[in-house]
Parts: C-alpha cells; sequence; structure tokens
C-alpha cells in the first residue's frame, strides 16, 4: 500500500462519497462547523473511549450501524473521532458485509499521527485489543479544523508518540523537532511535524504491513514499559510511552548500543514539562516487583518462554529489536528506579 495515496492533510471537512455513513465521537457534536458538516449525512453518533471498544456494547452498536445501513447498495463507513473510534469503525468496516470500504477521519493528535494509519482494528474482551482485523482504510483525511480545535491536554498527551517516531525515522526533521521543542507547545509540534510523523510511520509499515516479517515491531518503542505504566499509574497512552522512551534510550546506552554523542542528542527530548512531571509521580510510586512482572506477563510483544521483544535504539533512526528476559528488564528498571529493589 502506497501510503501517499491514502492520507490527506486539509484544511476543512471533505465531501464524502455517495452512500458514506458516518460514525462519530458524540463530543465533536459540540462544534459548530462539525456539526454544519456532519448535517449532510446519514450518521450515528458514539460515546468515544474504551468502553466503545468493549465486546459487550458492541452487539448493540452493530445492530444501529445495520438499521443506518440496510437501504444502501454499497455503504462505506466513515469513523470520525479518536484512536476508539477508528478502532470499533475499522472493526465493523472489515465484518459489515462481509467488508466494506473504510473511510478515517482522526480527531485526537494520537490517531490523527498513530492509529488511524496501518490498519489495525481491535476490541477489548476482558483486556484491551484482544480481538481485531487489518483493515486498510480507503482515505484518510486529516483535517487541520478539527485538530486544531482540540484542548492543549490531548496534544501532550500525544507528545510521546511524535517523539518515538523522530527518533525512529531520524533523518532531517528529527533534529527541527529537538531544536523546537524546548520553546514550542505541544499541539504545535504536533501541528508542525504531522506530515513528517505519518510519513515516517509509512516508510515502516509499509515494509510489514500484515506484521509478518516483523520489521513493524519496532514502532513499539518505548511500549513495553509504556504499557505496564499505563496501567499500574493510570497513565495516558501517549505519557506512559514518553516514559517508555527514556527507559529505553537509558538501556540502550547502559548495553552500549547507544553511542555517548548519541544519547547526548536524544536527551534533550526529555526536558519537557510534561515528561518531568510525569517522570517525578511514577519514581515517587515505584512499582513491586512482583506487580512489574505480573504487567508484563501480559505484553503482547512476549517472545518463548520468560523472554520479551524489547526495541532498542543503536542511534537516532536506528531501531534495534532484541529479545530480553524478563529478569533482565525487570534489574534495569530497578536500577533506573521504576520498580523496588
Ligand atoms: N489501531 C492502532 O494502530 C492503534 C494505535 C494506537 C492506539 N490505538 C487505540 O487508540 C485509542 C486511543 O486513542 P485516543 O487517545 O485518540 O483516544 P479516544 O478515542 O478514547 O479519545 C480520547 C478522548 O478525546 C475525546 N476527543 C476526541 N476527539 C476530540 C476533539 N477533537 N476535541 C476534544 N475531545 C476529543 C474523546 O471523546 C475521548 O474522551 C486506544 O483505544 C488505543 O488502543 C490504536
Ligand atoms: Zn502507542
Amino acid at each position: 500500500m502506497k501510503g501517499s495515496l491514502v492520507w490527506q492533510i486539509r484544511q476543512s471537512f471533505p465531501k464524502l462519497p455517495p452512500s458514506s455513513v458516518v460514525i462519530y465521537d458524540r463530543i465533536l457534536g459540540r462544534k459548530n462547523f462539525f456539526q454544519k458538516w456532519v448535517a449532510s449525512y446519514p450518521s450515528h453518533a458514539v460515546r468515544g473511549g474504551e468502553s466503545l471498544k468493549s465486546i459487550d456494547a458492541f452487539p448493540q452498536n452493530i445492530r444501529k450501524i445495520l438499521k443506518l445501513t440496510q437501504d444502501l447498495e454499497k455503504p462505506i463507513l466513515v469513523g470520525v473521532g479518536g484512536g476508539s473510534v477508528g478502532d470499533f469503525v475499522g472493526f465493523c468496516a472489515s465484518v459489515l458485509r462481509r467488508g466494506c470500504p473504510l473511510i478515517h477521519i482522526p480527531s485526537t493528535w494520537l490517531s490523527a499521527i498513530d492509529s488511524a494509519h496501518g490498519g489495525k482494528t481491535a476490541l477489548n474482551v476482558d483486556a484491551k485489543n484482544q480481538i481485531g482485523t487489518f483493515k486498510k482504510p480507503l482515505k484518510v483525511f486529516l483535517v487541520r479544523e478539527l485538530l486544531e480545535s482540540q484542548p492543549e491536554r490531548r496534544a501532550a498527551e500525544a507528545l510521546g508518540e511524535l517523539l518515538k517516531m523522530a527518533l525512529l525515522d531520524g533523518g532531517g526533521w528529527f533534529e527541527k523537532v529537538r531544536n523546537a521543542l524546548p520553546e514550542a507547545s505541544s499541539s504545535f509540534l504536533l501541528s508542525r511535524f504531522l506530515r513528517e510523523a505519518i510519513q515516517g510511520k509509512y516508510r515502516i509499515i509499509e515494509k510489514d504491513y500484515l506484521e509478518i516479517s516483523g520489521g513493524r515491531r519496532v514502532l513499539n518503542l518505548g511500549h513495553t514499559l509504556g504499557h505496564v505504566l499505563e496501567v499500574s499509574h493510570s497513565l495516558p497512552h501517549g505519557v506512559a510511552v514518553y516514559m517508555g522512551l527514556w527507559m529505553s534510550v537509558e538501556w540502550s546506552l547502559q548495553k552500549k548500543f547507544l553511542s555517548q554523542r548519541e544519547y547526548k542528542k536524544v536527551r534533550s527530548f526529555f526536558q519537557t514539562r510534561i515528561f518531568q512531571k510525569s517522570f517525578k509521580e511514577v519514581q515517587k510510586r515505584k512499582l513491586s516487583p512482583r506487580k512489574f512482572l505480573f504487567l508484563l506477563g501480559k505484553d503482547k510483544k512476549r517472545v518463548k518462554g520468560q523472554k520479551i521483544d524489547f526495541v532498542f535504539l543503536k542511534g537516532i533512526g536506528r531501531p534495534y529489536r532484541y529479545a530480553v528476559s524478563f529478569l533482565s528488564l525487570l534489574k534495569e528498571c530497578q536500577r533506573q528506579g521504576w520498580v523496588k529493589e
């Protein structure tokens, strides 16, 4: 799939193809420009968030979508919302009439730079993302008017994912992000580097769209400790990933995968207020080794035995996957002060 053919950054909402049915986060109904646009299409409002992805809520939601689409010969499902709406609508599009076309219009920074691209859909069955499909969207529209209407808090939460992409992709934009970071707001950074971050993601997923060769797994940079902290400290996903990036960078230095020179360049990524504040909070409430190992055991990146596929950095733009034992991960997290001795 050529990513550049699929996604498009625009100032305002697009005109959708005939037979489009819009499923949107009801929070967007408060915005005048959105109300005006959505009024032209059959639509259904949902409450965004993890509960939308719950398998228990699925029958009720899919019945409403079936009703809305029953008279259409070839319906197109259009999801407008954050990653939860994208995962849910993507799943619906892959099963409705054994698969119907899908369009994503992400409304959060996290979904705009990450979850709307790559074709993964998911529902929660007791735990997160237990079932899902690959469903390539027909189009992903990045609507600036919509994205820039978000509160600043949402941007701060997505910053970790933006920095992850800059570290993975390297190139000229890494330096630009680094230079802009001390002065700029999170929303400025996300808006300014939206294109670069998406291009970076497509460069990775195009090599391994269906996650067969493993190349796509480098996108898990920062996510091993990130997933643990997301649950243990109820951190927003992007903030937890930000902490996980630091852990990964520090360990890469410790293992001598990363040179001092490269490490010094990366270090400035972690001087933002949002990082420092969350870092202090997490260090104050260190995890017990027992809880840490329990949460680690739930990680999908687990490989045979008590090992996990961990993403290190050999340099900027040079991720390196290496299987590590749970015990060595525990020891490193204790050394760095995330887990009690
Ligand atoms: N499929 C993938 O590849 C992939 C990748 C990463 C994350 N995800 C999934 O994405 C989800 C997280 O995404 P998210 O952070 O966008 O969460 P979300 O969809 O839960 O949205 C977060 C909050 O923002 C609100 N919101 C949405 N758009 C808004 C706007 N424009 N203005 C104001 N508020 C708005 C929502 O109502 C919700 O309360 C998780 O379920 C995660 O598993 C999927
Ligand atoms: Zn993530």
